[in-house]
């Protein structure tokens, strides 16, 4: 229940209650164009495809701090006091169960609220009981699990993570290789709910949670979303790369003085960060495939602690291009930007079209989500796809198909019969 949740549930209440606009979900505001281009059909996509109502959503969570959604938004400081009175008894009533928790995967936090138990299986069937509980209390339908927790540390897969069984026994023996987020994404693996990852860690990007979310038919997507920076860079490196201009260089630093911020301070938890940032370039511009323009790049990525901003974040971009005749240029991006306020709706997103998709029977790793991820998770044997526009496409097409309609390839020669 930190910056980007409870953003993303005090915003859904406002929106609800008409006094905030929804701008920024594709599921709200989006539409998708369905057959020729001189047909005139462009509905929105939530009059496409059955998704969820804001009226019919229901909020809960998990955190190591106590506080209650209004008191944990208005730590996060993210919306404004005056706009958040407006739906305090809705946020007041959402108070956090006891967390799967251990510092050894976030250094930089400390908190109470924090279940006990003799081993990680033991945790995660309490984490399964909250689930079944709430269900229960509030006669809910269905329910979709979004990690929206700290970043935990840098992992790598390990044995243990290679099946079903060999990851249970390692919960079983508290091994140091099942982190937190992996205990609830198996908690809600086994309930058969949809699980989304928000954060950088890895989670259930492991070839064990893949085999329980097809088993269960959960279908699952991740991780890391992609807001501010690297949304940026991947809505200015495909239209680099599509001109066939040269990148030398792409230095890219930022500031922010959340919780966020601090946790990502710690070495071991940035690791994973810059993990996810950096690989996004590689994929975007295929050295392999244009290795003058971009096999030399020199790609750095910083990010800075800076409590004065708090979660208002400022990146800086200086990308250093090469033109015709080899001529250098340079290309500087100023952004100053609120990483929550990007964050929240696509959190709504996400749960929407994971709901959509588990009632369409789709399970796994769902690919055409990765339009919200820095490291979108992909199938073994592909490489992720990054350019924005791609995913959009691929997005839109999903749902066309799951609605019976043609697929758009934008060939459009018919035009011209
Ligand atoms: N805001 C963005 O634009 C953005 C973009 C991409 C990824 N993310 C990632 O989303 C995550 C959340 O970001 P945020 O800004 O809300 O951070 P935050 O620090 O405000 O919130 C994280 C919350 O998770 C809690 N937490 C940590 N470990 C937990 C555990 N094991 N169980 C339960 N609760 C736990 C913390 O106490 C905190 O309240 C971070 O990992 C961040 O890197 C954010």
């Amino acid at each position: 229940m930190g910056a980007v949740s409870t953003t993303f549930i005090a915003g859904a209440l406002l929106i609800r209650k008409g006094l905030a606009p929804s701008i920024g979900s594709l599921t709200e505001r989006g539409t998708v164009r369905l057959g020729k281009r001189n047909e005139g059909r462009s509905p929105l996509i939530k009059d496409f495809v059955p998704l969820a109502s804001l009226d019919d959503l229901v909020f809960g969570a998990w955190d190591i701090f106590e506080e209650n959604g209004f008191e944990a938004a208005t730590t996060a400081g993210v919306i404004e006091p005056a706009l958040l009175e407006q739906v305090r008894p809705e946020l007041e009533a959402i108070r956090p169960w006891a967390a799967v928790f251990d510092q050894r995967y976030v250094k930089r936090l400390m908190g109470t609220n924090v279940k006990q138990g003799p081993n990680k299986r033991d945790l995660a069937e309490q984490v399964r009981a909250d689930i079944r509980a709430f269900k229960q209390e509030h006669g809910l339908d269905r329910l979709v699990m979004i990690w929206c927790g700290s970043t935990e540390i840098f992992m790598t897969p390990a044995p243990e993570h290679e099946s079903i069984a060999a990851f249970e026994a390692a919960m079983d023996s508290n091994a140091e290789s099942i982190s937190s987020s992996m205990v609830y994404a198996y908690a809600a693996l086994k309930e058969g709910i949809p699980y989304a990852n928000a954060a950088p860690n890895l989670s259930a990007d492991i070839p064990a949670l893949d085999r329980l979310a097809l088993d269960n038919g959960s279908p699952v997507a991740g991780k890391d979303l992609k807001t501010g920076q690297t949304l940026i860079k991947t809505i200015v490196a495909p239209g680099l790369k599509a001109r066939l201009i040269g990148v030398a260089g792409w230095y890219s630093t930022n500031i922010l003085g959340n919780r966020d911020g601090e946790v990502l301070d710690d070495p071991e938890s940035f690791k994973t960060k810059e993990e996810s940032k950096k690989s996004v370039l590689d994929y975007i511009l295929q050295p392999e495939l244009y290795p003058d323009l971009y096999d030399d790049l020199c790609h750095v990525v910083r990010i800075n602690y800076y409590p004065p901003r708090g979660d208002n974040k400022e990146g800086w971009d200086n990308i250093d291009l090469v033109g015709w005749l080899g001529y250098p240029m340079q290309l500087k991006i100023n952004f100053l930007c609120r990483d929550s306020i990007l964050a929240a709706p696509i959190v709504l997103d996400l749960v929407r079209f994971l709901d959509l998709a588990k009632r369409a029977g789709m399970s796994g790793v769902q690919e055409w989500l990765s339009f919200y991820f820095k490291s979108p998770a992909h199938a073994p044997g592909l490489y992720p796809e990054h350019d924005l526009f791609i995913q959009l496409m691929k997005l839109k097409n999903t749902l066309r198909f799951l609605r019976g309609e043609d697929l758009i390839t934008h060939l459009g020669l018919e035009y011209y019969d």
